[in-house]
């Protein structure tokens, strides 16, 4: 998923940077700040065992799938209303109820409702976030899987399975330029073609991991990993609003909609992070009450908290450094009135006295 802050393209020298610190007897690993997963996974498939954060419930599902979820989803009890699956392998079975599920009859569900030019052409605000046909299938498809749970026809595996599997999905055929704050006029192509639901990845593994929708500043009073890795938002931009279509589709709660995107009330998710105002209390409180070896916080040169801020709380806490590295910004954010086109990467650690 093309995520605001996504560390996809920073992992090698998050990897390096950590690697050059930590000693051999760490063996968990805490991504605090999870959004897409991207960090957790790859300390996972080094094998350790993770403790995945977020304050959003998208991100929670995603985590459940890619971090939580570690052996093969068999999807034993759905063969007694799918018998043609008792004949595919387990190993097989996660896409192949993918494509019972992608060739469903679509549904005029809250989604197309809400989200479609078609759904809401008779409305204030006319929405064209998704095709009418793709609206529907994802409402068709979130139904689905909730009936099916309701039912206990999957198991809490399988569902956060199927469930990550439609956002990502979802995501791909969207009518926007990179986030949900806005939707295009006309529909591009990749909006038009249509929605099929991929298997997200299984990284099968023999560790137990943790995942968490908490504020982060309230989980780190329960946790004691060996490593905590910090990435915060660096900006004003609230993940909330960036993501509520995702977070909809995700929670599928008919919330109350309001204005030209079809926010969802968010109070309960802003975050401290992207406000200036609070923004260092917050840090502050976050590494005093952190029990664990190491501390990395990924951050970059144009962020709220600055360098000296940064360096004043990790100094307190014990031993601190950093290590730099240039970074593409993100696309969405190049034509922003920003001075420089690249920005520059920090990776700040602290060995905890
Ligand atoms: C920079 S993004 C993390 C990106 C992630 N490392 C990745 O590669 O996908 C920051 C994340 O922090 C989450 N977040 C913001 N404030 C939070 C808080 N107080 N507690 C927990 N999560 C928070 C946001 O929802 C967002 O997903």
């Amino acid at each position: 998923m093309n995520y605001i802050g996504s560390k996809l393209s920073l992992l090698k020298f998050i990897d390096e940077s950590i690697s050059k610190v930590v000693d051999t007897d760490c063996h968990t690993f805490c991504d605090l700040f999870a959004g897409t997963g991207a960090v957790g996974r790859h300390f996972k498939e080094k094998g350790y065992s993770i403790i995945a954060n977020d304050m959003q419930y998208y991100s929670f599902v995603l985590n459940k799938q890619y971090i939580a979820n570690h052996r093969p989803l068999a999807f034993s009890k759905l063969t007694t209303i799918l018998p043609s699956l008792k004949k595919v392998k387990i190993s097989e079975r996660s896409q192949a109820v993918c494509e019972y599920l992608t060739n469903i009859t679509g549904k005029k569900g809250f989604i197309y409702k809400n989200y479609s030019s078609e759904g809401t052409a008779k409305k204030t605000f006319v929405r064209n976030y998704f095709s009418s046909d793709n609206a529907q299938k994802c409402d068709a498809i979130r139904q689905q899987i909730e009936t099916w749970r309701n039912k206990k026809l999957i198991t809490e595996n399988e569902y956060y399975f199927l469930l990550a599997s439609l956002i990502e999905s979802v995501d791909k055929s969207a009518n926007t330029a990179s986030v949900y704050g806005a939707f295009l006029k006309k529909l591009k192509q990749s909006a038009l073609r249509p929605l099929i639901l991929r298997p997200a990845n299984l990284l099968i593994n023999e560790q137990e991991h943790q995942v968490f929708q908490e504020d982060a500043n309230m989980l780190i009073k329960h946790i004691r990993p060996d490593i905590l890795y910090l990435d915060p938002p660096y900006n004003t931009r609230q993940y909330a609003t960036n993501y509520h279509l995702l977070e909809t589709i995700a929670k599928y709660d008919n919330p109350k909609i309001y204005g030209k995107t079809g926010l969802r009330d968010y109070t309960d998710q802003k975050s401290s992070y992207c406000s200036r105002s609070t923004v260092k209390k917050a840090f502050a409180d976050l590494i005093k009450n952190a029990k664990t070896k190491y501390i990395f916080l990924s951050y970059n040169n144009e962020g709220l908290l600055s360098l000296a801020d940064i360096k004043e709380i990790f100094e307190q806490k014990g031993t601190y450094g950093y290590f730099t590295q240039t970074y593409n910004r993100f696309k969405a954010d190049r034509n922003r009135d920003y001075k420089a086109s690249n920005t520059t990467e920090y990776i700040h650690y602290c060995i905890c006295k």
